[in-house]
């Protein structure tokens, strides 16, 4: 199989890294990939968001697979440029992309189909609505820019002040771009958040293992919002009568929901919830794997990816094929000095070697570049240290052990990766 995957973070990564352990891959594309992805694919400097140049390359390269890792070609429609062309692809449509897409188009969905979610205070076209609005919301309030906002389109709002503030910055200044033009004021839920993300071909579906990642930049969910500072999987995460509740409550109402009303679905969807003292909700939908979750879940993966996905694309998924490792895995992002704001680049990054010669640890990638035979920094969030073991602390013992060993100049992770995980299982919940 000749494969072609589609973006250049950790996430893509760990994608290429599994999809090259088939033996029935011979070459994997990689648009426009980083620093590590070179040395298990061939780069390719496309933007993601370039559908139309990206199709351009697979019609003359012609690979058996794509596999989309962000979600921006997909609301521009690869999906449906790629399988409009007897293409096969991993994703799903432009018009079911809008549960990523559109806040406001994911609510409507969630409400029409009774799936658990926050009560709506409204969804708001002008920053004079949205003030208007919050005069009928109890605080802590959720402010939602409808749109594609590089993660920084939420705010758990506290105060009048902060959510007023937030909202002149989406609507009047327009700091996020068209993404806010249109925002969601929504209930505040508290709880542990949990990503349960499955696979579907339209008609099976089969969830993946279940991961928590940890949003904010500093320890203890302090500071603010990132793409992700860390993940790990543990099948602790999801005992069985909470897997029950998501699936009946939730996953299957999605699938049944995405069906009545003629969306198709093909691909991963993510399913972000909040576990909550009456039960799992959703926050969110994206529709297309986490990053990092997508690092613990690769970490854990006991079956053929490339096999796998081939099935669903042809529309013939196999659940049972899909085997995990049992025990744990875990994810440290290793992020620039400034991340998430403004940081520098272009730090050299020494250590990589003797991180990944400790026992289950591999240094997926995310904004690294490579120059000759050295590797700098080029992102925000640089490599995440994947590890996977027989239990979570083993886990986090050697990704921690191996994040010790890279360096690069005003480098920062978090130190707590997992810990409320074993906070719990100690206090015996
Ligand atoms: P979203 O992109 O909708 O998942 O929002 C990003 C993050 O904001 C989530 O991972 C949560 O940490 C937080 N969040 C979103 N919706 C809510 C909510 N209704 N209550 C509390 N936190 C939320
Ligand atoms: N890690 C969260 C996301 O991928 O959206």
């Amino acid at each position: 199989m000749k494969i072609l995957v589609i973006g250049g973070g950790g996430r893509e990564h760990g994608l290429v890294w599994k999809l090259k352990q088939s033996p029935r891959v011979e070459q994997i594309w990689c648009a426009p990939g980083n620093g590590g992805i070179a040395a298990d694919a061939e780069c390719v400097a496309i933007d993601p968001g370039d559908v139309a140049g990206l199709a351009a390359f697979a019609e003359k390269m012609q690979p058996d697979l794509t596999v989309v890792g962000p979600e921006l070609p997909l609301v521009n429609g690869i999906g449906d440029a790629f399988r409009d062309r007897g293409w096969a692809i991993i994703g799903p449509s432009k018009q079911a992309a809008q549960l990523e897409g559109s806040k406001i188009f994911a609510k409507e969905f969630l409400q029409r189909h009774n799936i658990p979610n926050a009560k709506m205070y409204g969804a708001l076209e002008s920053a004079q609505d949205a003030y208007d609005a919050l005069r009928n919301a109890t605080f802590p309030v959720v402010i939602k820019a409808d749109g594609l906002c590089a993660g920084k389109g939420v705010l758990v709002a506290h105060h009048l002040d902060e959510a007023r503030g937030f909202i002149g910055r989406v609507m009047e200044k327009n700091e996020l771009g068209a993404g806010g033009k249109r925002v969601l004021l929504e209930e505040a839920f508290e709880g542990d958040e949990l990503s349960f993300i499955f696979l579907t071909d339209g008609k099976s579906y089969a969830p993946l293992v279940p991961t928590r990642d940890h949003k904010r930049v500093h320890d203890g969910n302090q500071g603010p919002n990132t793409g992700g500072m860390g993940a790990y999987s543990t099948d602790d995460l999801l005992p069985e009568p909470l897997r029950k509740t998501i699936l009946a409550t939730i996953v299957e109402p999605t699938l049944a929901g995405l069906a009545a009303d003629g969306i198709p679905y093909q691909g991963f969807l993510y399913v972000g919830l909040m576990l909550t003292s009456s039960g799992p909700k959703v926050l969110e939908f994206n529709c297309r794997l986490g990053d990092p979750e997508t690092q613990a879940i690769v970490a854990r993966m006991d079956f053929d990816l490339a096999d796998v996905l081939q099935d669903v694309a042809s529309g013939n998924l196999l659940t049972s094929k899909l085997r995990w490792r049992p025990g744990a895995s875990a994810c440290v992002v290793l992020a620039s000095g400034g991340y998430p704001g403004r940081f520098e680049m272009g730090k050299k990054i020494e250590g990589l070697t003797r991180a990944e010669q400790i026992t289950g640890v591999k240094a997926l990638h995310a904004g690294t570049q490579r120059v000759g035979d050295e590797i700098f920094t080029s992102g925000g969030r640089v490599l995440g240290v994947t590890s996977v073991a027989p239990t979570l602390g083993a886990a986090l013992g050697s990704a921690y052990a191996a994040a010790e060993k890279i360096h690069f100049e005003r480098m920062h992770y978090r130190r707590d990766i997992g810990r409320h995980a074993s906070s719990l299982r100690a206090s015996g919940n």
